[in-house]
């Protein structure tokens, strides 16, 4: 997704702008540019590919003391990725500029009308017409002319807009894309994300749908977009500093979000359990015992590595809480006919709190009288500001664009709530309840003591298969999600063709696929199906397939017939996912890391999919 960086202040403007745009590079983009006012002008720069691109072009700029701008990351959408189509984009006087996230629905008719009045095009982006748009009702009032453009536009956008006549005001507009505004002392700050403003301020505004701020460095005033009345700020504070979002000296931030997954899930359930009662407590959740009472079904809605939690998560809460549970892909969900009712409890699934389907999802299960809770890790996103309640993961800032930290906060957040159900529901006992948050409470010693040790093992691994074109993952119950994710995992940094497979389906049709040049990892923890696995081991082992095994330490007969085994510690059945599923990110890190490819931000890929 594109990313928005704009500054007001006392600063040297260029150095601020870079560094956001560099602190917003995991969303993915191909093209970059800044503009600020200068001589009497507007000066935009812009340049295809990274940002080292972009600074070369502004070489001859390093002395420049203007200290308001805009900056843009652009995630092509309508237009291919050139320098003509990088944002800031410019109105025929080339004294009002724009950038923007989003899509504009509508724009084909509005540059049409525009062009009949003499507007003149340079570009073949949604964006532009924003900028004629303003200039077409710009008279002496920057903030007049925005809110009536926008008022015309149709779809999504997260907007920064700069005049060269009112050079002292940004204006920040947001429908449907993330942008939140930074404030710090004789400065103003807006981004597409938090990690652009940490080295500066933790004070934050959340722009909503349809708001507009004015930033005018010393104050902000913060209005509605269609009547520009003025409208009461929720300045949140948020917890992470610059460095959590910096890299912490890890080669990516992909493998430093592995390593911080012990202490993400210690956050997640922190304050949420009380082990020595067997007690849960989620306040956040606004559901009494009654209401749970009525909940006849629930939808588990995300999309990805969120839609594999989902998966896990229904298995927890079907054994006990006793409710159905329906595991939906938002993109599937939000275009077919619903049963849903007010008796249905929707729990959207989303790390950024932003994907476009799964908000899409959300909103029409609302719609049908669904109480929502969502499960997310942005704090203010829009997915959790249209929820009837949240409960958020506490991983911090996930900057790589294969979800880790993320993915074992979320099966965090499942395993609790799935306990909450069944304690309010009184499915399950205290004991009981204390049992299993006892095991959860072994899970971030356990992958802090073990990770170093899968690390090594990975490695070894990526050396000998990083060169591999296919990979099959197999799992069993609460495993086969966890196939699922590994091969997600495996195939999105490293861009090896890998499926997850349940491994029951293998005489079904995937068998065929085995001969010894398909590498299969083999999810094989001692539970109630490690029977059934071991023969599909021994199935795939006859067909000289090669089986790189995670088991449980000591399992010598399932050593004997694995080519390769990582061991993991052994751990109540429940808590398998949560333990097997790093030696599968580490696995994805190092076959990427042997392949040379781009690990935090792979081609295509971008870390949230707020469009289509
Ligand atoms: C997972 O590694 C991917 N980055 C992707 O599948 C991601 O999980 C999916 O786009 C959902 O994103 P969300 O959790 O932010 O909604």
């Amino acid at each position: 997704m594109c990313g928005i960086v704009g500054y007001i202040g006392y600063r040297r403007v260029l150095p601020v702008l870079l560094d956001g745009l560099k602190r917003l590079e995991y969303r993915g983009y191909d093209s970059a540019g800044v503009a600020w006012p200068e001589k009497q002008k507007i000066m935009r720069i812009r340049a295809k590919g990274k940002l080292n691109m972009l600074e070369e072009a502004l070489e001859d700029f390093r002395g420049t003391k203007t200290t308001i701008g805009l900056g843009h990351t652009r995630w092509a959408t309508h237009g291919e990725p050139t320098e003509g189509n990088a944002h800031p984009h410019a109105d025929c006087t080339g004294e009002l500029v724009v950038v923007h996230n989003g899509i504009i629905e509508n724009y084909y008719s509005l540059r049409e009308e525009l062009k009949k009045e003499g507007h003149v095009f340079s570009s073949e982006t949604d964006t532009e017409v924003i900028a004629h748009l303003i200039e077409k009702y710009l008279e002496d009032d920057l903030e007049i002319a925005v809110s009536k453009a926008l008022e015309r536009v149709e779809g999504a956008y997260a907007l920064g807009v700069l005049w060269l006549k009112q050079p002292d005001i940004l204006i920040a507009a947001r429908k449907q894309s993330p942008l939140v505004i930074g404030l710090a002392e004789r400065e103003c700050f807006m981004a597409s994300d938090i990690p652009a403003l940490l080295p500066y301020t933790n004070k934050v505004i959340f722009l909503e749908d349809g708001q507009m701020a004015a930033l005018k460095g010393d104050s902000l005033e913060l209005k509605s977009i269609s009547d520009r009345k003025p409208l009461n700020k929720s300045i949140q504070e948020i917890k992470w500093d610059a460095s959590m979002a910096e890299k912490a000296g890890f080669k990516h931030f992909m493998l430093k979000e592995i390593y911080e997954q012990p202490d993400a899930i210690l956050n997640t359930y922190r304050g949420r359990i009380i082990p020595e009662k067997g007690q849960i407590k989620f306040d956040e959740i606004n559901l009494d015992k009654d209401a749970i009472g009525r909940i006849k079904r629930i939808v588990l809605l995300a999309c990805g590595t969120s839609w594999h939690a989902g998966l896990v998560g229904k298995y927890w809460i079907e054994k006990w809480a006793k409710i159905p549970v329906e595991v939906e892909l938002a993109s599937e969900f939000r275009y077919k006919e619903l049963l849903i009712d007010n008796d249905y409890l929707t729990v959207p699934i989303s790390q950024s709190g932003e994907t476009a389907d799964t908000l899409a999802g959300l909103r029409i299960a609302k719609e049908l009288g669904s109480y929502i809770i969502s499960i997310c890790n942005v704090l203010g996103s829009t997915i959790t500001r249209e929820s009837d309640g949240t409960v958020y993961t506490h991983a911090g800032p996930e900057i790589g664009v294969a979800s880790t930290k993320a993915f074992t906060s979320q099966l965090t957040a499942l395993y609790l709530l799935a306990l909450y159900l069944a304690q309010e529901l009184g499915k399950l006992s205290s004991r009981e309840i204390g049992e299993k948050l006892e095991g959860l409470m072994t899970v971030p010693s356990i992958i802090k003591e073990r990770l170093p040790a899968w690390h090594e093992s990975a490695k070894v691994l990526a050396d000998k298969y990083y060169s591999y074109s296919d990979f099959l993952y197999l799992g069993r119950n609460l495993q086969f999600p966890i196939a699922l994710e590994g091969a997600l995992k495996l195939k999105e940094i490293s861009y090896i063709h890998a499926e997850g497979y349940a491994a029951g389906e293998m005489k079904h049709g995937p068998i065929a696929l085995i001969d010894r040049n398909m590498p299969v990892v083999a999810l094989c923890p001692q539970d109630h199906v490690y029977e059934k696995m071991v023969s599909n081991i021994e199935e795939v082992r006859s067909r000289r397939g090669i089986v790189i095994s995670v088991g449980v330490e000591g399992d010598e007969g399932l050593e004997r017939i694995s080519n390769e085994i990582i061991t993991v510690s052994k751990v109540a059945d429940d808590i398998n996912p949560f333990i097997f599923t790093i030696p599968l990110q580490l696995i994805a890190y190092e076959i990427a890391l042997a392949r040379g490819c781009d690990v935090d931000q792979p081609r295509n890929l971008a870390k949230s999919v707020t469009v289509e």
